[in-house]
């Protein structure tokens, strides 16, 4: 199936089974705005946790905040954001359809990308062993030509992106020929660029009212509570502090479901530095933060590095880490090695000293700072995209999420094989004393496959039934949602063996 359709039956199995909501979808919706249901509320949470617990409980030297959404306006001016957080857009005139210009040629940058991937994967199945992709890529002139394509695309697209030039970028969108997916023509508009940043009135409404933004990145709220932090923790350089919050950006083009919204979460860690090191943090945090994404064990070719093209204002390097969506690579995280430029910027502004005294050097000095920036919205939708899994079996099918038991967010449903004989009541009973630990569903309705069926497509790993050979030996049925193997164990085994599943603990150790 193309990986188009896929992605489809993932935004209609989010919606059916109480993952994703379209936010005010009574009202006909709202616009890259949605809301998580009872089930994404879990999966949600337990992405959270295992971010917090691996970046805070696990570095002694990283401690966590959680910093207001409104701010003093001068933040963001200081922060370059009033400045300089604009996308380049550019309409086409037929459509009306607006588009990122970057994005338009990242795109066609992809396709070439495909083309070179498809010559490959055509070429290995002729080969089979034999095949080596190394000489391939160096001597098959369609791989040649496409990949000169790709380095000329490259480079004039980062030079266009890194002087600010929005004619050279609607340029490059003319002489590579490429149309509007809706009109498909090239009837484009200039490029310009557009401000990122919502806006609000704080105070009345009459005189006195002042503009203040809502925040774009939780991080500025990092910053600013620096020396708070620094002074009352008394923290020693290097330290992080790690925040998870909303944020808001005013996306143009948002598409692909979650994964560009206009309200949106972020988990970010500041990373506090001596200046001079902040380079070997930055490697020493990329390698760790792609560690924490490949433990799920989504397969380690789905993810790769990906270097900027251009570097943001504050940025000295900066990585993304991209996993394979069904709509290609795309980022999930991104580690940036941000100098000393927003802690120098509010010393600046605010005009009060935001320094550290290293009592080494017997100095002060303005860290520099190593950030890990991920969205929790673009994790959702990667832990639902690798664990979406259509199954055909020998009667039937199933759609199954292989959500990492540490993730599911129901961990066990217990069901009674019949609504009588006492196998509800010890159904109940089994629940009441494993919710403590366990996230846990009661479901007495329909047949067993049925609700086998139900609980696969929202990924509980542990399905659970009370039969009648319960009642004589206090015995149920353990069933394994991927391999749907089922055991025979006694009711005071169920939690040792699930807990050994699902405890994040076991998993980050
Ligand atoms: N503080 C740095 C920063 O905000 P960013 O690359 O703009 O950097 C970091 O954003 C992460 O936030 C991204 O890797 C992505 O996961 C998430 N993110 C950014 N914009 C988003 C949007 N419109 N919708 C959902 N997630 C978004």
């Amino acid at each position: 199936m193309a990986q188009e359709d896929i992605f489809k039956k993932l935004v209609a199995h989010s919606k059916e089974y109480g993952f994703v909501f379209q936010s005010s979808e009574i009202y006909d919706g709202l616009g890259a705005v949605y809301d998580y249901g009872q089930n994404g509320v879990e999966l949600k949470n337990n992405i959270k946790k295992y971010w917090w617990d691996s970046m805070v409980l696990l570095h002694e030297n990283v401690v966590g905040i959680d910093s207001a959404i409104f701010m003093h306006p001068t933040i963001w001016k200081a922060s370059g954001h009033v400045d300089a957080f604009n996308d380049p857009l550019i309409d086409n005139k037929d459509s009306k359809k607006r588009y990122r210009a970057d994005v338009l040629i990242e795109e066609q940058l992809a396709k070439y990308e495909e083309k070179i991937d498809k010559e490959i994967s055509k070429a290995a199945d002729r080969f089979g062993d034999a095949f080596n992709e190394k000489q391939f890529r160096e001597t098959n002139p369609r791989v040649l030509a496409n990949q000169e394509k790709i380095d000329i695309l490259h480079e004039r697209f980062t030079k266009a992106l890194n002087d600010n030039d929005l004619i050279e970028l609607k340029q490059i969108i003319i002489d590579e020929g490429i149309v509007c997916p809706i009109s498909g023509s090239r009837n484009w508009t200039d490029v310009r660029q557009f401000n990122l940043m919502f806006s609000t009135e704080m105070g009345s409404t009459a005189e006195g009212a002042s503009k203040i933004f809502l925040r774009p990145e939780t991080a500025q709220g990092i910053f600013v509570n620096y020396l708070n932090v620094q002074k009352t923790g008394r923290m020693k350089i290097p330290f992080g502090i790690a925040q998870i919050g909303k944020a808001f950006r005013n996306e143009i083009v948002a598409r692909q479901f979650i994964f560009r919204m206009r309200e949106f979460e972020q988990m970010e860690m500041q990373f506090f530095v001596k200046p001079g090191s902040e380079l070997d943090w930055f490697a020493k945090w990329k390698e760790t933060r792609m560690k924490w994404h490949r433990a799920l064990g989504f397969g380690d070719d789905n993810y790769r590095f990906h270097e900027h093209e251009k570097l943001a204002h504050y940025a000295n390097a900066a990585v993304d880490i991209e996993y394979k969506f069904p709509f290609g690579f795309k980022e999930v995280e991104g580690i940036h090695s941000r100098t000393d430029f927003d802690l120098s910027q509010h010393q600046e502004y605010s005009g009060k000293k935001i320094q550290y005294f290293d009592p080494e050097l017997n100095e002060s000095y303005v860290p520099y700072v190593v950030e890990t920036s991920i969205g929790v919205d673009r994790m959702f939708l990667q832990v639902l995209s690798a664990s979406y899994c259509e199954e055909q079996l020998e009667k039937d099918s199933r759609v199954v999420l292989k959500i990492p038991p540490v993730l599911a967010p129901v961990k066990l449903a217990v069901m009674p094989l019949v609504k009588k004989d006492g196998l509800p009541e010890i159904s109940r009973q089994i629940i009441d004393d494993l919710k403590f630990d366990f996230y846990c569903q009661y479901d007495e309705k329909d047949s067993i496959g049925k609700r086998y069926r139900r609980q696969d497509a929202i990924g509980t790993p542990f399905c659970v039934t009370v039969d009648h050979q319960t009642t004589q030996d206090n015995t149920v049925t353990i069933r394994y949602r991927d391999t749907m193997e089922q055991e025979r164990v006694a009711i005071s085994e169920i939690g040792k063996i699930i807990g050994k599943q699902v405890s994040l603990k076991d998993f980050l150790k």
